[in-house]
């Protein structure tokens, strides 16, 4: 994508990939370019000082985390961990006034409540593109609050996660009983 960017018009682009292979094969495939460099870096661990750009991209990398997940409709708490070390780094290489440009194919059933942390110091904005295969565009900005909307999602998931869910009590029913009785809310 970035390559993409650069014929665009973007011409001084940080990249990052934890592949070797990868940071290589396209150093060497954008040699003739000046003002773009390639770094070998985890997103969770990233090396760049404070406050250090205006525009951070990911394309489906935090999506590449997601693959061994058991479903997508959870997130598994290492995956969570994940996220969150990532968007902290995130926030921190950020300027004031930075912006977190995320393209995904996560809906915002899912991605929305992994963004939407007031620690994390931005607002969110989602777009969507494309007919029948649509995918996402969420761009937070450094600095600005959180929507009513996603700081009531914040709340609801802290709440959540301080009394679980309806728990299903009892596996062992017999065949006349109605297993709904057996749901605790
Ligand atoms: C779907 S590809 C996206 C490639 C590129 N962004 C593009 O424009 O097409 C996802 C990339 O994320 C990289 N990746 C996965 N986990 C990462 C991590 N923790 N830190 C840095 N890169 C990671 C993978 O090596 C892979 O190249």
């Amino acid at each position: 994508m970035s390559g993409d960017m650069y014929s665009a018009g973007y011409r001084s682009i940080t990249n990052v990939d934890y592949s070797s292979v990868c940071v290589s094969t396209m150093r060497a495939r954008h040699s003739d370019r000046p003002g773009m460099t390639w770094h070998q870096m985890d997103m969770r661990q990233l090396s760049f000082p404070d406050e250090s750009f205006d525009v951070i991209l990911e394309k489906a990398t935090l999506d590449a985390i997601m693959v061994e997940e058991k479903t997508s409709w959870e997130v598994s708490p290492q995956a969570a961990v994940f996220f969150h070390q990532a968007l902290t780094q995130v926030g921190r290489c950020l300027k004031p006034a930075g912006r977190f440009v995320s393209v995904t194919f996560s809906s915002p059933l899912l991605r929305r409540r992994l963004y939407a942390r007031t620690e994390y110091n931005w607002s969110i904005q989602k777009y969507s593109y494309g007919d029948g295969f649509e995918y996402y565009v969420y761009v937070m900005t450094k600095g600005e609050e959180l929507s009513p909307e996603d700081a009531a999602l914040e709340k609801k998931l802290l709440e959540d996660t301080e009394s679980p869910p309806a728990a299903i009590v009892s596996m062992q029913m017999e065949d006349e009983e109605d297993f709904l009785l057996n749901i605790e809310f």
